[in-house]
């Protein structure tokens, strides 16, 4: 493998002399060129984050997938490392496909899909997939054991292995589709990584329309268990389902060796246009964090005429909450990226727009809107926004539909669409945005809802607006803070 990862690293290096900042992240993961989708075995390991993800270090497109490799002192500030998987062996011939990492004793393991297409390359019906180990003693260079699990009889695809240990035994979910093509989660366990005894089906769809439940996670949250996943198949219900795939969650209660059982159902994680395929994993003070690739399978991405594609979403942790509801919040570490302080209060509108005159090609807002004051038939602010206010992302409330609306219809090059929630209850509304070269996060009332959507805009003011249609804005107070790249502080 060794050659096959020298060959893949002077080929990201070769194509990142294309890369340009216009859309190029200051603080989310993303390959030095070439394409990344999910993010793979998240681990702390020996004090330090790792963070994998699945890319083809030779192209923007997806290709046969290799493991980029990104390592970390605070989830924030990432550095590049070398490839650590090149696809090289029969098994794994087309692609080194998603999986996790565990430390076991000091050795850092990873257990990723072998895949190999059957017919041609691309052509779904006829593939090979299996699970299989990879180990290192720096958490650098990484020797391939071989494969530890094959499929069942009648499985074909058959990936995306999490493992995890509890009560001194390995136990490992995989994403299935049936030979009847109903997705489920497969759940095995083992004394050793190597060895893996089939346990139980841990959960099958009953929506007919999936077909197959990509990347599995399954970790226990307060006093329950959260089984996530990325259905396949699931058709748009009115606002909700609206991208190519979803992810989500089901909560429940599970104990090893007795069954799953759902106290609550599938919900999803977020309500942007660009979030798939998350993985969590444990921080050093045992925060269970989770991170997922930030774009969707068949999306515009601009970002392509630049020789890269795809970032991983900023670092977000996770909260059961009483009614069984899974909330993401920002991390807090991410903090430290923080600069140039503003702060505004009062702000009135009334049937008019303003340039707040807070410019950053990256920045942090907090935002709390007095909704009892609020009238306007669509009322908010306008993000990523050229000079003029033309061109921008819009966050707005609609009084009319009583909904939060992302629409990244004027955000740049590429997109279209809008997304939406039901405006919470209350008299605040809380925004918390995040903003990139060429992404917006925002987390409402504290992670009680998040939208996560790529943009491409192509003005370079990157300013603010409040805006206030037909009617008033009430805006108590904005933090504002242009934010470090994250090589920089
Ligand atoms: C999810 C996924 C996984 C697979 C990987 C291939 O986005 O389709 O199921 O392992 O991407 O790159």
């Amino acid at each position: 493998m060794k050659a096959l990862l020298d060959k893949g690293n002077q080929a990201v290096d070769e194509l990142a002399k294309y890369v340009k900042d216009r859309y190029y992240p200051a603080y989310h993961i993303a390959a030095k060129a070439g394409w990344i989708n999910d993010p793979n075995g998240l681990v702390y390991f020996n004090g330090k984050y790792h963070a994998f993800f699945q890319h083809y270090p030779y192209d923007e497109n997806w290709g046969p997938m290799h493991w980029g490799h990104v390592v970390s002192d605070d989830m924030v500030h990432w550095q590049h490392l070398p490839i650590a998987l090149a696809p090289s062996e029969d098994y794994d011939k087309d692609g080194c496909f998603s999986g996790s990492a565990v430390d076991d004793n000091g050795t850092l393991a990873l257990i990723y899909t072998g895949h190999v297409w059957l017919k041609e390359a691309g052509d779904d019906s006829a593939v090979r997939e299996v699970q299989c180990l990879a180990i290192s003693h720096d958490g650098i260079h990484f020797e391939k054991q071989g494969v530890v699990l094959t499929p069942p009889d009648g499985i074909m695809h058959f990936r995306d292995p999490k493992v995890w240990k509890q009560d001194g035994r390995w136990f490992m979910v995989v994403g299935a589709r049936d030979a009847n093509d109903v997705g489920q989660v497969r759940l095995y366990s083992s004394a050793d990584l190597r060895q893996w005894q089939f346990e139980q089906i841990l959960a099958q769809t009953d929506d007919p329309d999936v077909y197959m439940m990509e990347c599995p996670d399954f970790f226990p949250l307060g006093d329950s268990y959260i089984l996530m996943f990325s259905p396949q198949g699931m058709k748009a219900k009115g606002y909700q389902y609206r991208n190519r795939f979803q992810s989500g969650y089901l909560v429940g209660k599970w104990q090893a060796g007795s069954e799953f059982k759902i106290t609550h159902q599938f919900a999803e994680f977020d309500h942007g246009h660009d979030f798939y395929a998350p993985q969590s994993f444990e921080a050093a003070d045992g925060r269970r964090i989770l991170i997922s690739w930030m774009d969707m399978w068949e999306s515009a991405m601009p970002s392509k005429a630049d020789k890269w594609a795809g970032v991983l979403s900023l670092p977000r942790e996770t909260i059961l909450t009483k009614d069984g509801k899974v909330i993401l919040r920002p991390i807090k570490e991410l903090e430290s990226l923080r600069k140039d302080e503003k702060k505004l209060t009062n702000l009135y509108l009334t049937k008019t727009q303003q340039n707040l005159e807070l410019c950053a090609l990256q920045s942090e807002l907090m935002v709390n809107i007095d909704l009892t004051r609020t009238t306007a038939e669509r009322a908010g602010l306008k993000l990523a926004a050229s000079a003029d206010g033309q061109q921008a992302a819009w966050l707005y409330i609609d009084n009319q539909a009583n909904r939060l609306v992302l629409d990244r219809t004027l955000a740049g090059e590429g997109v279209a669409g809008y997304r939406s929630i039901p405006l919470p209850q209350g008299n605040t509304l809380k925004l918390h945005i995040f903003v990139d070269h060429s992404s917006v996060e925002v987390f409402i009332n504290d992670g009680e809802y998040s939208f996560s959507s790529r943009i491409y805009p192509t003005n370079n003011d990157r300013t603010i607006y409040l805006f206030a249609e037909n009617g008033d804005l009430l805006v108590n107070d904005i933090e504002y803070w242009a934010l470090h790249n994250m090589s920089e502080n």
